[in-house]
């Protein structure tokens, strides 16, 4: 679980999840069609993920497409969906440059081929990065990502009799999408909603949550300062005293 049950001080969270709400809002705002706030989200995580990289995070994780998204008109999920396209055909360069692991958590496969196909290609380019692990979840649920691992601890029971007699947290976690990802020490969400909308429930158990009304696209590096500083006032007990 990171870090010091005791908080307060200079740590940095070691993983930082966002919920990167308000593009369409901010769209409005400027009479703008929605999909030019999704691509100034982009310009957002840009400016964040390199803010991250110079504070010291470890891992970044961003709710960027989630399993009731699907539920908005067919042409702004394409329009998303050719967004990402974008990012990461643009951004593989740098990402490789700066030394930045791009993966992705949710269910991948039920993306068109178009995407999934240049997801895996992604996460194969940039597997050796070792500065910061950036992770999109695309097509994420948390409810969804808990049903599929008990899916898959069914599938695995009658040929392995350790887990058919029950399994404890700890083997519970190999069956996520990413275990080997810490659970986030910080979850921020802009746009002044208070929710976490089906995000990282199994893993959000103990996270520190801030909320601030700024919307994603004008989120940036002072952004990401006011987030850590608030979170290094906090005290952490994990349940204890
Ligand atoms: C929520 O705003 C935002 C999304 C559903 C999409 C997030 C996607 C991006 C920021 C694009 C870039 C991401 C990556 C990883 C390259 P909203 O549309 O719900 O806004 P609203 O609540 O104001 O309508």
């Amino acid at each position: 679980m990171g870090q010091s049950k005791e908080n307060k001080g200079e740590v940095v969270p070691a993983h930082i999840a966002i919920i990167m709400d308000g593009n369409g809002r901010w769209a409005r705002q400027k009479r703008l069609p929605r999909i030019m706030g999704h691509y100034a989200g982009v310009k957002a995580v840009e400016k964040t993920v390199i803010a991250a990289l110079e504070l010291g995070v470890k891992h970044i994780s961003l709710f960027a497409f989630s399993t009731e998204n699907w539920k908005r008109p067919k042409g702004e999920i394409y329009g998303l969906f050719g967004l990402f396209r974008y990012f990461i055909r643009c951004k593989i360069k740098k990402l490789k440059e700066e030394n930045i692991r791009l993966r992705f958590s949710g269910r991948i496969d039920f993306l068109p081929d178009n995407l999934k196909d240049l997801v895996k290609w992604a996460e194969g380019e940039t597997k050796e990065g070792d500065r910061l692990d950036l992770v999109v979840c695309l097509n994420y649920g948390g409810r969804q990502e808990i049903i599929d691992a008990v899916n898959r601890i069914l599938e695995a029971s009658p040929k392995d009799n350790d887990k058919a007699k029950g399994i404890n947290e700890e083997d519970f976690r190999d069956y996520l999408y990413l275990p080997d990802l810490p659970d986030p020490d910080l979850i921020i969400r802009t746009s002044g909603e208070k929710r976490l909308s089906n995000f990282w429930l199994w893993q959000s158990s103990y996270s520190e949550l801030y909320f601030t009304d700024v919307l994603w696209p004008d989120f940036n590096e002072d952004e990401l300062r006011k987030a850590i500083e608030e979170y290094k006032s906090r005290e952490r007990r994990y349940g204890g005293i």
